[in-house]
């Protein structure tokens, strides 16, 4: 079957094959298989040999919507693998392990699953799963970046418990957020949501986040009302798109899984953390909220009430964006946030020249749901060369999307 009439069923449903290499999370590929099929999808698919240490092919058979497939030599006519290429709308590979990556990024194509991916047109997805020291591994993050390179879409792994117990980075994304990004993808006619688009590929990215703690005694310090959350969103969206991603961070909120986080306190700590870190960096982002003044001396000890009050002396802290602005690399993108609460345009504009930024993120935190704390924020995100873009009221994940939006065609030559 070749052409147009190799894309549809005749029933119209669109033809997904579900490759399943050999890993532990080959379990989970089952809910995947059915939750596509509950949602429409013929699912066509094809394991490992190896695979069905984990999981029987008699789980997917009574499940998908056509037997399973493992052999190039299981059907005489027609050629599986060439079937099973030229119908596809789309392949999932979940789990990847990275012994799959390896073999699909060199071309090698010794089993049905690799034949097919080799001998596909069809947009592919791949779900990697692994240990983290695995994940972390130079071969396999070249391998991604590889395939990112030819258009295949990654969903990235979550942190959490892995095989063995260890908690890391990972353990493959959940079967709904496959299924959700499939079928986003079916329904864009193939084209990737942002999360799989991996558009970042290739990409360093730099983020700041939460509010610095400028401590006046052991027990006591000033802070502001920063949790961090849009900070970690920007992370955690810049690195499901592929960017590598560095995040220095006073806050507990989730870490964004695959990046690598420095855990800050004060201004002066996040300050040498990003200096040295934006020696590297093709983007950096300042989300962080940085305290403008410290106690000029903390105290060693507790002070006690019986002390008496003491005379908070203050001194102001250095300007980190201004101090990116002063040592930015030839091409590299720096982003300013402003949380204001008067004025915000002309605030914003103001700091954006006299920070030297491509990008001021505004919001106006005396409105309702936006910044500090929110799940949702509103902000105007004014650049340098005179656009202005408009966010409404949305998650913090999709404002953070939205800025990524606007950095990634000010990148240009930074890609590496
Ligand atoms: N910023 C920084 N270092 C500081 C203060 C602020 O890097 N010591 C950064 C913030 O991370 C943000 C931008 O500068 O990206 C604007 O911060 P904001 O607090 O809005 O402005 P300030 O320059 O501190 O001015 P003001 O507090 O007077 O509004």
């Amino acid at each position: 079957m070749t052409g147009d009439d190799a894309r549809l069923l005749d029933d119209g449903r669109p033809f997904v094959v579900l490759g399943v290499s050999a890993g532990i999370a080959a379990y989970k590929a089952v809910e995947l298989c059915r939750l596509l099929v509950d949602a429409g999808v013929h699912v066509a698919p094809v394991l490992t040999e190896r695979a069905t240490r984990f999981v029987g092919r008699a789980t997917f058979d009574a499940l998908a919507s056509e037997p399973t497939q493992m052999s190039v030599w299981d059907e005489v006519s027609p050629i599986p693998h060439t079937r099973l290429g030229q119908r596809a709308d789309l392949i999932v590979v979940a789990p990847a392990t990275a012994d799959l990556l390896a073999r699909y990024a060199a071309g090698i194509a010794d089993d049905l699953l690799t034949t097919t991916l080799v001998a596909t047109a069809a947009p592919v997805v791949v779900c990697p799963a692994m240990h983290t020291e695995m994940w972390a591994h130079p071969s396999v993050q070249d391998n991604l970046a590889t395939l990112r390179s030819r258009g295949v879409s990654v969903v990235p792994p979550e942190d959490g418990r892995l095989a063995g117990g260890d908690i890391g980075s990972g353990r493959m994304a959940e079967p709904a957020t496959i299924a959700a990004a499939v079928l986003e993808m079916l329904a864009a006619g193939g084209a990737p949501s942002p999360d799989v688009i991996g558009d970042l590929s290739g990409v360093t990215v730099l983020v700041s986040a939460g509010g610095t703690r400028e401590a006046i005694d052991p027990v006591r310090f000033i802070t502001n009302r920063s949790s961090g959350k849009q900070g970690h969103a920007v992370a955690d969206a810049a690195a499901r798109r592929g960017a590598t991603v560095v995040l220095v961070t006073t806050s507990s909120q989730p870490r964004p899984s695959g990046a690598l986080v420095i855990e800050v306190e004060t201004a002066e700590q996040m300050e040498t953390a990003m200096l040295a870190k934006a020696e590297t960096a093709d983007v950096v982002i300042m989300a962080a909220a940085v305290a403008d003044f410290r106690p000029k001396l903390a105290a060693d000890v507790k002070l006690h009430k019986a002390d008496g009050i003491p005379d908070l002396l203050l001194e102001p802290t250095n300007d980190i964006l201004a101090e990116l602005g002063r040592r930015r690399r030839p091409g590299q993108v720096l982003v300013g946030f402003a949380a204001e609460t008067d004025d915000v345009r002309e605030r914003a504009l103001a700091k954006m020249q006299a920070k030297q930024v491509d990008l001021m993120v505004a919001n106006d935190v005396s409105a309702p749901e936006v910044g500090f704390d929110h799940d949702t924020n509103a902000v105007t995100i004014f650049g340098a060369d005179g656009a202005v873009v408009f966010v409404p009221l949305a998650a913090k994940y999709e404002v953070a999307n939205a800025i990524l939006d606007r950095v990634l065609p000010l990148i240009g030559g930074a890609r590496t």
